[in-house]
This record gives C-alpha cells, structure tokens and sequence, in this order.
C-alpha cells in the first residue's frame, strides 16, 4: 500500500473565520484551501472516527479560532475522499476557516480503511477502549488479506502445499489487532463481548476512562452468571400443586465409590449429594394417597429406601429394567436398574399381571425405557408429576434443569 503525501491546492493562509487574522500568523501547512464543498465526507470512513466528548469538541474548536488549522485534512487522491480531517473540516466549515488539504495514494477502499484507522492510533490520545474498538476494525480487512495471502501463494504454489506453506506466513489475525491496539489478545477477547453486550452509556465510559475493560467485563460475566443461577433454580423449582404418582429419577452422585472408575467423569449432568435428595421437599407434592417411582443406581439402593421414608414414602416393591444391552460396571456388568415402588396412604393401582420385570431398549446415558412410562400410565391414575425429567410429557407436570432436552416427537418418546 503506498502513502504519498502531496499538498494540493494554494490559497491565503488560514485566518480566525472572524475577519481576523490567526494568533500564529504561519500555520503549517503552506498550501490551504477553502473549497470545503469539493471534500466528499464518506459514511462508512466517517464511522471509522472515534467521536469527540463534547469538551474535547469545544477545545478543538477554540484553538481553530485561535490559531486557524494548522493540520492539513487529508485526502483519498483521486476520490477526494476525506480521509482525515472529519472534525476540523466541520469546525471550520462553521466558521469559515480556511484550510489546507494533501493527498495521499491508495489503491482500494480497503487500504482507505486501514489508513483510516491507522491514522487515528497515530494522531489521537485515545483511551485502551477506544484503541480496542479501533483496532477491532481493523479485523475483517486483517482476515481478508490473510486470505488473499493464501490464495497467491496457493496461485503460486498449486497443490505444492509444502511449498506454500513456507512460501505462506500465516497471519493471526487476532494477534494482529492485539498488537495494532497495543494490549493482549486477553484484552482484545474481553472487548469484543464489552462490544456485544454492554450498551451505549457502559461504552461511554470506558471512551472516557472512567471504568476499565476488566471492570465492565467482569460486571457482564457476573451478570451472565447470576442470570444463569437464577434460571437453573427457577427451572429446578419443584412445581407446585398434589399428586398422586411422583416419579423421580436423582442425578446420584457416583463419588461415593471412588474404586468405581467406570462411571468417573461419564456422567452429563451435575450430581447432587444424598443429602440435597434427602432435603427437597417432595412430601409436600405427595397426595394423601400416593405413589413414588423412586429410580436408584445399584450403588444407591439403601441410601433409596431412606430417601423414599424421608420423603414419607414406604417402599413396596422394586421394579427392574432388564436392559437391551450390557453397559459398563464393576464386578458385573450391567444389565439392569431398579426403581422402588413406594406409597404413602392408600394410593389406588390398575391391578394388571405386570411383574416386577421390565424389558427396555436403552437409549441415551442414563434415559429411562419408554416401556416404563407406559407401565406408570396404565397402573397409576391420576395426577402425575415426573422429578428430574429431561422430556415433558403430555398430561404430566415436569422438572429438572434439562426437562426440555429429549423431544417428545419422534419414535420411542
Ligand atoms: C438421572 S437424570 C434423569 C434422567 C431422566 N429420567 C431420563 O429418562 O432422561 C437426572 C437429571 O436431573 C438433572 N438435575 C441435576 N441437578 C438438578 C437439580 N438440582 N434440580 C433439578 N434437576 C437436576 C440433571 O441435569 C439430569 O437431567
């Protein structure tokens, strides 16, 4: 890219716009012009211009006053493009003040932004944000001549893809702007979602200095965070209402073998402690007369039956799903969980000749067989609600942080 600076036209040297002549009667540009209406002012290269705080505006406008415009503006040859100068020209335009203006050369639009922008970091005393946000629009143009890197050395190169590599000095683009706002690829990172999410009086105040990018950051993140909290304890929030069947099915947690290697770290959702399990108060969900289908791991089958009598609950019986297939498990192999039947008064039961065996195709990690929830609908009537479920279901109540993860469309819902 070629920066050829040339001043263009002559005209008398800048006066005060008051019929005055300037305090400094030698401004430092030789050649001046007043012909204010032949610079085209182009949106998008105008936006590229951090504004001014109106007190950095009045400065600027009472030292064109005093001392006339020093500064020649800049512009796009050829175009007439005003590349720099956005201020003063308008300033100046106001009141009448002469200026001078040079050209330089550059060969496309993209290069006119790069100018643009570079300029900028040269000419202003800008705070770490404004720097970031100018730096950041210096990416695309970065990425799109990486890109053009890559297609001449591969024009060059053809499929000699050793060759091109050495040939091809692949360009990080976000190290690029890093270092063209001079701070971390960290700090660039953090703009970038300061950007997206903080709105306008946030980003005032880091233009001005008043707060720092960590500062905003963090105080985003935290509320992301907190949002998030709230949500997983509005979504887990046990619904309210009676019921008569509860089915519940509790992320156990599998620390409490810690010689069992199969389960560590296969599990997709966080467990909670028997203790949390024990203390949610789902007795208060129970009906009079009530049945609880109480999903327990082999490893939690007596922590099961005490978590059912804290909740009010006598286990009756215990269901097993003799699985399709084997899973992982240590001495044996597993082939089969168990729910404990349970009930709290006299809950009324469809008598049919179900055993105590249920064959089940297994599906996702942890995912009960559709076999079980036909089973549940057609011994249990009444009102149903289903704890830690991960799929709603038609005529139910649900819970669970995840109970929208499964559709209910679809063939084995
Ligand atoms: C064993 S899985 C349930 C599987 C489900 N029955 C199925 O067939 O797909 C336990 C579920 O409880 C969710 N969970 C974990 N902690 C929770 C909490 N504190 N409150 C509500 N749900 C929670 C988990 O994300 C997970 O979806």
């Amino acid at each position: 890219m070629t920066t050829t600076p040339r001043a263009t036209t002559t005209q008398p040297p800048p006066g005060r716009g008051n019929g005055q002549p300037p305090r400094r009667s030698k401004p430092k540009c030789g050649q001046v012009s007043t012909a204010t209406e032949n610079i085209i002012v182009d949106d998008e290269f105008e936006a590229l211009i951090p504004p001014l705080s109106e007190e950095e505006f009045a400065g600027l406008e009472k030292s064109l006053l005093n001392d006339g415009c020093r500064d020649r503006l800049v512009v796009w040859r050829g175009h007439n493009l005003l590349l720099d100068g956005h201020h003063r020209k308008k300033i100046c335009g106001k009141h009448g003040i002469p200026f001078g203006v040079v050209e330089v050369n550059l060969p496309d639009r993209d290069a006119a932004h790069v100018w643009i922008i570079r300029n900028q970091f040269s000419r202003r005393n800008l705070s770490t944000f404004q720097r970031c946000e100018l730096a950041l629009k210096l990416e695309p143009l970065i990425a799109k001549q990486a890109k053009r890197n890559q297609v001449e050395a591969g024009k060059r190169y053809g499929k000699g893809l050793q060759n091109s590599a050495k040939a091809f000095e692949p360009v990080d683009t976000r190290k690029e702007v890093a270092r063209a706002a001079n701070v971390s690829g960290d700090t660039i990172a953090k703009v970038k979602v300061i950007d997206a999410k903080a709105d306008e009086t946030a980003k005032a105040k880091l233009r001005t200095g008043e707060t720092t990018i960590h500062r905003e950051f963090k105080r985003i993140t935290d509320a992301e965070r907190k949002a998030e909290q709230i949500e997983a304890v509005q979504s887990a929030a046990l619904p309210a209402g009676k019921f008569h069947v509860i089915v519940a099915d509790p992320p156990w947690s599998y620390n409490n073998r810690p010689d069992d290697v199969t389960h560590r770290g296969r599990c997709p959702y966080p467990p909670m402690t028997v203790d949390a399990i024990t203390a949610l108060p789902v007795g208060t969900l129970a009906h009079d007369d009530c049945i609880l289908w109480l999903w327990v791991t082999n490893a939690h089958i007596a922590e099961g039956h005490a978590v059912a009598e804290a909740w009010g609950f006598t286990v009756k019986t215990i269901l097993t799903w003799g699985k399709s297939t084997m899973g992982l498990g240590d001495w044996l192999r597993g082939q089969t969980e168990h729910c404990l039947m349970c009930v709290k008064g006299r809950p009324v039961v469809n008598l049919t000749n179900q055993t105590t065996l249920l064959h089940g195709a297994v599906r996702e990690h942890s995912r009960k067989p559709v076999e079980f929830y036909r089973l549940v609908e057609a011994l249990c009537p009444g009102t149903k609600v289903e704890l830690f479920a991960r799929q709603e279901r038609e005529g139910w109540k649900s819970h669970g942080t995840e109970r929208g993860l499964f559709s209910t469309e679809g063939p084995g819902a």
